[in-house]
């Protein structure tokens, strides 16, 4: 693979198309009432995922930057009571901001047709199909990249300061793992409680958040040996904004209707 394809539904096998299509058991499986997360492989072909990786490995991998939180000293050295604890969002990763144009990666991400993809209709479909709801017209596209060691540390990625997402948003991430990813795990809570694991070193495996949500993401572990340009996992994702944000749609729309007007 030289380049990504326009259309984010080039990268689906038949099963992902489905959900386009509107006859996937996964349509509107983020709107029921409890569901806030959704993790699915078997959508994007791992043949293609591994594709993508290596293609992001040459084009991108350069032009990351670093992004890191690590723990505040303070959060320990100046605590004044016993377990009185208060852990910030913390995570170490690589980063490509792709709303951010005049930047090299921006460029790059461009030339290898990765910003398209994201910014195509079928992405767009794609996450509006498993939210169930329609979604505004312009959504947020990143790139993150995971390497040895590297994770997010407990968060919810609320915005109570955003009008359009105070009341929650939508997150897809698509990931791409090389082979030489021994092991990754997201955690959520449900009902108050870290409770549900899922597998995140993928490649090609979906993952969908009902924001805001308690969750982290654990170092990523390499296989013994493994080359550190295949220990590596990649993540595409979009972060979209409800259309109506303040009225739960009481009928499922049909994903031709998601994405109307
Ligand atoms: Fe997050």
């Amino acid at each position: 693979m030289n380049r990504f394809p326009a259309e984010f539904e080039d990268l689906l096998t038949a099963a992902g198309r489905r959900v386009l299509a509107g006859t996937s058991p996964l349509c509107g499986a983020l709107a029921a009432p409890r569901r806030r997360f959704l993790a699915e492989t078997g959508l994007v072909g791992e043949r293609a995922a591994r594709a993508a990786a290596r293609l992001l490995d040459r084009a991108l991998y350069d032009l990351l930057e670093t992004l890191e939180q690590p723990i505040p000293p303070e959060t320990i050295w100046e605590l004044t009571k016993n377990y009185g604890e208060r852990l910030p969002k913390t995570a170490r990763m690589k980063t490509a901001y792709l709303d951010r144009r005049r930047e090299r990666a921006y460029r790059r991400a461009e030339d290898i047709g990765l910003v398209g993809m994201l910014r195509s209709q079928s992405f767009a479909a794609f996450a509006a199909a498993l939210a169930g709801r329609a979604l505004r017209r312009r959504w947020g596209i990143q790139l993150l990249c995971y390497g040895p060691g590297d994770y997010a540390g407990p968060h919810n990625d609320h915005h109570p300061e955003d009008p359009a997402a105070q009341r929650g948003y939508l997150d897809l991430h698509v990931s791409l793992s090389g082979r030489g990813v021994a092991q990754q795990w997201l955690v959520y809570a449900v009902q108050g409680h870290f409770t549900e694991i899922i597998n995140v070193a993928t490649a090609g495996g979906i993952t969908t958040y009902r924001l805001p949500l308690w969750h982290y993401t654990t170092p990523l572990v390499a296989k013994a040996r493994a080359r550190p340009a295949v220990a590596r996992r990649w993540l595409f994702l979009g972060t979209f904004l409800y259309r109506h944000p303040f009225v739960a749609e009481r009928r499922l729309p049909t994903p031709a209707r998601l994405l109307e007007n």
